[in-house]
């Protein structure tokens, strides 16, 4: 294969590396193109562009596989847990058993808040979002961890790591509790991470709450598929805002807040809503998939679609059949939400508009009705994916720091306004 791109402007002929990726992904490195032709490259929505070299997540959107490290999710999903899984993104390799220990009693150890720190989820109001809550908070972090927040060697960034992935857990469960009213409970150090996260959400001082196997480990798996994907909207914005040399609490926080989003990790709520909807009788499941079709309608099908899955997101896949086993568990046997999902899949699976536009169901599709059987409320959906997406955040952020590149993350524009005009004083506007 050429090693080198061709381009041509203007009667001008310039010569252009090639990178090739260790799965034979190609890129045209157009680092010097403006210093040798004064042209840019313009890609809104970047969804032609890499913004970087990364050995952490491999997808194949036309093939639907998504890989950790180089190990298959299926298989993540299968045989290891979100903690195993944390730990091989940051650190590229499963952890022995010795490392994965003292990695269990550093999250243990740092689960709980510094007791000034739970006095801020009294300035929210009741209203509050949990996700403006989580951003805020571990911003707030920072300043009680100042030490570890620009970690500079392997052992400062396991500390650090340690404490966000268990203190987010914490925050989230508090707003939790504040959203409903109710005391906060502490971290339990004798429970597993998830078992953790799921006591303190339901546990009160009168009736302690205990998950079943089948329900810690659906969250455990849900937490498992979330936790990378490659350079998706929160990643590159943590990656955007860590070039400029911005702590790696401040990064993570700014990764939540895009992660808030609809078309990103907000669809999770979103596609709750839209189901609620059909079922409450505003929407049906037709009149869904012809407004989707419809650009004017302003409407899209939630929790479908994916700008790299140009095939069955694989997450997706393996959360449909977690949704069977937990609707089991709990011995529901009916969901009309999840009878809704279902035939509006098959209907929009069926429409030409989705298979011509190879639009398939993406992992926010199933995952809020297994959340939502759990009792977990829709407005804790979108926290429940940002813990799940944190160690994707830490192991951009351990990589980008890594790879001694300290250019600040700055793209360029066409400028499409006014060429110079002059100054207009206030009596003649
Ligand atoms: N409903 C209706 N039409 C859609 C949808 C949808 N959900 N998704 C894409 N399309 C259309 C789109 O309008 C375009 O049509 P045309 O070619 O006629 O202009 C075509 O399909 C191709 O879209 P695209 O360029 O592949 O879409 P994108 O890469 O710009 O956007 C997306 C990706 C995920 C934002 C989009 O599919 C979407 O809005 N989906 C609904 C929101 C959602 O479920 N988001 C969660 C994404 S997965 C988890 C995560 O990353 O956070």
């Amino acid at each position: 294969m050429s090693e080198e791109a061709l381009l041509k402007i203007n009667g001008h002929e310039y010569t252009l590396p090639v990178t090739v990726g260790s799965e034979d992904e190609i890129g045209i490195d157009i680092q010097k193109l403006r210093a040798q032709s004064k042209c840019i490259t313009l890609d809104p929505g970047y969804g032609n562009t890499g913004s970087c070299e990364s050995a952490i997540t491999f997808i194949d959107g036309e093939k639907g596989i998504l890989r950790y490290r180089g190990i298959p999710i299926e298989e993540l999903a299968l045989k290891s847990n979100f903690i195993e899984v944390a730990y091989l993104l940051i650190w590229g390799e499963l952890p022995n058993k010795a490392e994965r220990e003292s990695f269990s009693n550093q999250l243990t150890e740092h689960a709980l808040l510094h007791e000034n720190l739970k006095h801020h989820f009294e300035g929210f109001p009741g209203s509050a979002h949990p996700m403006a809550i989580l951003s805020a908070m571990i911003n707030a972090l920072s300043c009680y961890h100042d030490d570890f927040t620009c970690p500079n060697s392997e052992e400062t960034l396991e500390t650090a790591s340690a404490k966000l992935i268990s203190k987010i857990r914490t925050i989230a469960a508090f707003s939790f509790k504040m959203f409903r009213g109710e005391p906060f409970r502490y971290p339990d150090p004798k429970r597993q991470y998830v078992s953790n996260l799921l006591h303190m959400m339901f546990s009160l001082p009168h009736k302690r709450y205990d998950a079943s196997p089948v329900i810690t480990r659906a969250l455990d798996t849900i937490l498992t598929l979330h936790a990378d994907h490659e350079q998706n909207c929160s990643t590159s914005t943590v990656r955007m805002v860590a070039s400029s040399g911005a702590n790696l609490f401040s990064s993570i926080s700014s990764g939540v807040c895009s992660l808030w989003g609809p078309l990103h990790g907000g669809a999770n709520m979103a596609v709750i809503d839209m189901l609620e909807k059909i079922h409450q009788g505003g929407l049906d499941i037709s009149k869904c998939v012809e407004m989707a079709k419809n650009k004017d309608s302003g409407f899209r099908l939630m929790g479908f679609g994916h700008r790299v899955y140009k095939n069955y997101d694989p997450r997706a896949k393996i959360l449909k059949g977690i949704c069977d086993e937990v609707f089991d568990e709990l011995k529901i046997d009916q969901d009309p939400l999840l009878d809704i999902a279902r035939k509006l899949e098959e209907a929009a699976l069926e429409d030409s508009y989705f298979k011509d536009r190879n639009l398939y169901p993406n992992v926010d599709f199933y995952s809020g009705i297994i959340l939502r059987a759990i009792g977990i409320p829709t407005n804790m959906f979108t926290v429940l994916f940002a813990i799940g997406r944190l160690p994707g955040w830490i192991a951009h952020w351990r990589e980008l720091y890594l790879s001694g590149d300290k250019r600040i993350s700055r793209p360029r524009q066409i400028y499409t306004g006014h060429t110079e005009r002059s100054y207009t004083p206030m009596e003649e506007r």
